[in-house]
């Protein structure tokens, strides 16, 4: 145990005494560095899929914030990245942090805000001047939205052995590249990943800060807000066959067309999710042969769905799998459902929870008690919830979008976050 550590070192050339390092410099001064690495120059959002270019440079970033500060840089075998003060073999660790990875065309702050409040708020506390009794950990975890090979949050479940490497090995991306040939292409090891069980039992907690995705904090006017639990969600790929043929020649009687009934897949996706109050979303899909003028061979869509329960799940998914079924047979398309993924419902540690809440009681400008959230949104806290406990703290967004070059969070909200995610870290970590 690294009885009396106290983080010290500088970020990004600038050497400084402790009064440089306030939450809110500290924070911005990382945030300008980070915001142009995998920018679309034209839509403005991020492509930061995971072991690209991009990706690698935010691994390149997180490296250098953590030797900045003097931190032991190390990546484990599922190519998730860590920075320790304090001993990382010493066990009961406090870990925070997020992910760098992004959505096509996502938002700054999906990930990185997490990541970057995790340094943020350790220079806070090298400014409060804290004793750490406890190692810290600050990570990045690896291919948290799966837009690259499918699969959300694929370094953190790894690690909680909940993917299994015969099936880490099978993803492929949309070019056919396996996920072991791009992490070997990055430089990483892909016969070492796997179950990391030793690791994340030096865990004693894992405190994730994220921006909120929707708008609960906003409606009760609080900067930040504490998770309660995850909706159980999954992803499952429908695929519509039907017959190739020649847009301008082929008799409408005489189409077996697979769009057609995708559409209206989706339609019965949307009365389904109404009638059950749950969420289904078609929002990928791929065309074979995908020609202008051609009736397509093959349509494939990817449902997301998601609700408060399993049961409800359960019967949004039913419901449009029996639908599609239905239009299939009556067009004479074949059609194969599979399930790609699937997070049951995640109720963050009570404990854990309240000791936050408990920490953070009257240090917010409101007064009030921290709010208490669910969330309909996946994160690597939900998937660790199950080996390590775990909590969530969300920042405010005002509008509530999210996966979207629109995704915002005020600058006054984002350095409450570092704030508060500070005083959580002091009052678990600190003496
Ligand atoms: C992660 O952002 C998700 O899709 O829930
Ligand atoms: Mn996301
Ligand atoms: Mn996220």
């Amino acid at each position: 145990m690294p009885t009396g550590t106290t983080p010290n070192g500088t970020t990004e050339g600038t050497s400084g005494s402790a009064a440089q390092w306030r939450a809110g410099d500290s924070f911005l001064s990382m945030w300008r560095g980070l915001a142009p690495v995998g920018r679309h120059p034209e839509s403005g959002g991020y492509r930061r899929y995971a072991w690209s270019a991009a990706d690698l440079d935010c691994r390149a970033w997180f490296r250098t914030q953590a030797e900045a500060r003097g931190l032991t840089y190390e990546r484990d075998r599922n190519g998730n990245q860590w920075a320790w003060l304090g001993d990382p073999l010493a066990g009961d660790a406090v870990v925070t942090g997020s992910h760098l990875d992004s959505v096509p065309d996502g938002g700054a702050f999906d990930g990185p805000l997490g990541v970057v409040s995790s340094f943020a708020a350790l220079d806070e506390l090298h400014s409060r001047g804290a004793v750490f009794t406890r190692p810290l950990a600050i990570t990045n975890f690896g291919d948290e939205e799966g837009a690259r090979f499918g699969l959300a949050c694929v370094g953190s479940r790894l690690a909680a052995g909940q993917l299994t490497v015969a099936d880490a090995h099978r993803l492929r991306d949309a070019d056919g590249t396996t996920l072991p040939a791009a992490m070997e292409s990055a430089g990483y090891d892909p016969g070492a990943i796997g179950p990391d069980p030793e690791r994340l039992a030096r865990i004693g907690a894992f405190v994730e800060l994220h921006v909120e995705q929707g708008r609960a904090l906003d409606l009760t006017g609080d900067p930040v807000g504490l998770a309660s639990a995850i909706w159980p969600h999954g992803r499952w790929r429908f695929d519509f066959r039907g017959e190739a043929n020649h847009a301008g020649t082929t008799r409408l009687a005489d189409r077996r067309d697979p769009m057609l009934t995708y559409a209206e897949t989706v339609l019965a996706a949307r009365r389904e999710a109404e009638l059950t109050g749950a969420l289904a979303t078609f929002g990928k899909i791929a065309v074979e042969p995908n020609g202008v003028n051609a009736i397509p061979s093959l349509v494939r869509g990817w449902l997301d769905s998601r609700a408060a329960d399993q049961a409800t799940l359960d019967a949004v998914v039913t419901g449009i799998e029996r639908a599609a079924q239905e239009y299939a047979e009556r067009a004479g398309i074949g059609l194969d459902v599979v399930r790609e993924s699937f997070t049951p419902v995640v109720e963050f540690e009570h404990a854990l929870r309240d000791e936050l809440a408990k920490i953070l009681e009257g240090t917010g400008d409101t007064g009030r008690p921290v709010p208490v959230l669910g969330t309909g949104a996946g994160h690597d806290a939900g998937i660790l919830s199950a080996s390590v406990p775990t909590a969530m703290l969300f920042v405010r967004n005002p509008t509530g979008i999210s996966h979207s070059p629109a995704e915002h969070a005020a600058e006054d909200d984002c350095t409450a976050g570092v704030r508060a995610l500070a005083d959580v870290l002091e009052g678990l970590a600190c003496s």
